[in-house]
């Protein structure tokens, strides 16, 4: 493959590798393996990236975030490597939806209303997911503007509906735009556990509640979702790049948790999804008030992936402290055209979310995101997922397994023999999500 040759030639910044595992959206399956490989998954899309994002999407069907054949028409439209024509496809199908959802709140069942503003939103969010290459392009606000408004018709429906709530930074530096789903038949006298859901380098609060909110509220878990900076919404509204204290983002939710009469605070879990391993588990080394963290998956290093996937001349302009030289290099592999969409994508991405222009600068933010030195602070007991196809994160699963106190870790690994494979186990979220509740269930009988 071009990607194989240029890596000798110019850069090889697999930022495959990186993105497959501290990413999700980026490709978590060998798809030129699959012709050869029956156990394999069948891919949705010739490009890898392409084919990770789409089952990211349509795993959401199961959860009220999409249909499966809106998605797969779109997928028939996309062209392998064409990031535009991604985003048309959804942009068609998301206007489509939400002129449905718009029809039907105005005659028919409210249910069905709800419904078709839920996949209106997931398609909005996905015309808008590979196109961060350019801050200034104006759907990033548009195609925002658009999933949230559908989002916010579709929860004002919900049988309770969910609530936007706004925190504050303790230090006033920054609002944490927050979603509230209390559960069915919650109150004072019986208080429920309740679960704190993050995504991570590229997902909205919003997708969460699909991934994994419902499956709590099924369970009769009070719900709520979050962002903090580097994150869609912050990202946008408040031009803020990811930060490494993270527990300046969770401390003020568990606050405003204690707060509340139907949740039992001694009965909270932080869930992070994909990068928002690493930093559920950052956070909970020093917000010590919760009683479980779920990392899907873990991330020790957030810098370590992107690091090691540079080749030796490059990695040494890096190590050199060369980043005119560095970035030189990388921008002209970027803009050979050859580049994988999952190296570009990633890479747009870290500029984008880190709020920088440069990837040496976006690598230098990612240096001090690591647990080490800080894993032995946590106090709580940690899931770690670990899927068997993030091919290109080798080892950082265990890495955190064996950094934390000892009994604190719960390894995960999870395969193919159950479609749990890839990265964040997208398309397998019954399965996993079954295993990480009944865990906490575990966990809180334990304690009790
Ligand atoms: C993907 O599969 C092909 C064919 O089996 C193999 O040559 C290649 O090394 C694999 N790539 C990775 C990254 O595992
Ligand atoms: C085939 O795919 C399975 C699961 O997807 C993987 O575990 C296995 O290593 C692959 N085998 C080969 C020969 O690529
Ligand atoms: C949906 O219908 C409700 C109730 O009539 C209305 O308040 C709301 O504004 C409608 N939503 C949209 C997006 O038009
Ligand atoms: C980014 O988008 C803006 C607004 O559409 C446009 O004016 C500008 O030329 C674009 N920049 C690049 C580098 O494509
Ligand atoms: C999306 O948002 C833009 C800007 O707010 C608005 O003009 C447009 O009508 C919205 N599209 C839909 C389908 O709601
Ligand atoms: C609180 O919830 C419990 C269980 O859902 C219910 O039996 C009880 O009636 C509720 N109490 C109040 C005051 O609503
Ligand atoms: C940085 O690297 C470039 C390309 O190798 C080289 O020409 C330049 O002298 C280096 N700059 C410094 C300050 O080392």
């Amino acid at each position: 493959m071009a990607s194989c040759m240029l890596r000798s030639l110019v850069v090889a910044l697999l930022a495959a590798s990186a993105s497959a595992a501290a990413i999700p959206g980026a490709k978590a399956t060998n798809a030129t393996s699959t012709s050869s490989n029956s156990t394999a998954m069948l891919p949705l899309s010739s490009d890898d990236s392409f084919s990770y994002e789409l089952l990211r999407t349509v795993s959401l069907s199961r959860s009220y975030g999409a249909d499966t054949a809106e998605v797969l028409q779109a997928a028939g439209r996309i062209v392998p490597g064409d990031l535009e024509s991604f985003s048309s496809a959804f942009s068609t199908l998301s206007n489509h939806v939400y002129s449905q959802a718009l029809a039907i709140n105005k005659t028919e069942d409210p249910v069905t209303a709800r419904e078709a503003f839920f996949r209106a939103s997931t398609y909005f969010r996905s015309a808008d997911f590979y196109l961060h290459g350019n801050a200034s392009d104006p759907r990033l606000v548009t195609l925002w503007a658009n999933q949230t408004d559908a989002f916010n018709s579709a929860i004002a429906l919900l049988p309770i509906p969910g609530q936007r709530v706004t925190l504050k930074s303790a230090d006033g530096s920054f609002e944490i735009p927050c979603i509230y789903y209390k559960a069915a038949g919650a109150n004072a006298t019986h208080p429920r556990p309740t679960v704190i859901l993050g995504n991570g380098y590229d997902g909205a609060q919003e997708e969460m509640l699909h991934a994994t909110g419902f499956d709590a509220l099924d369970r009769g878990y009070n719900v709520i979702t979050y962002e903090g900076p580097g994150q869609p919404t912050v990202r946008r509204e408040q031009n803020l790049g990811f930060i490494t204290n993270w527990e300046t983002v969770v401390t003020p939710v568990v606050d405003f948790l204690e707060t509340l009469p139907e949740v039992d605070a001694t009965k909270l879990g932080l869930f992070g999804y994909s990068m928002g391993g690493w930093l559920a588990v950052r956070a909970a080394a020093f917000e010590h008030r919760l009683a479980a963290v779920w990392a899907v998956d873990g991330l020790y290093s957030v810098f370590a992936p992107y690091y090691n996937a540079l080749t030796p001349d490059v990695r040494a302009l890096y190590d050199a402290g060369n980043f005119s030289a560095f970035d030189a290099e990388v921008n002209a592999y970027l803009d050979s055209g050859l580049a994988p969409t999952e190296t570009l994508w990633s890479l747009q991405q870290g500029i984008w979310s880190f709020d920088v222009s440069t990837v040496s600068e976006f690598l230098r933010k990612t240096e001090p995101m690591t647990l080490d030195g800080i894993s032995q602070q946590v106090q709580c007991p940690v899931w770690i997922g670990a899927p068997s196809e993030d091919i290109f994160f080798p080892g950082q699963p265990e890495q955190v397994r064996d950094a934390l106190p000892a009994g604190l870790a719960s390894y995960h690994y999870l395969t193919a023999a159950d479609g749990a494979q890839n990265h964040c186990h997208v398309g397998a979220m019954a399965y996993v999500n079954g295993l990480v509740y009944d865990w906490f269930e575990e966990v809180l009988a334990s304690r009790s």
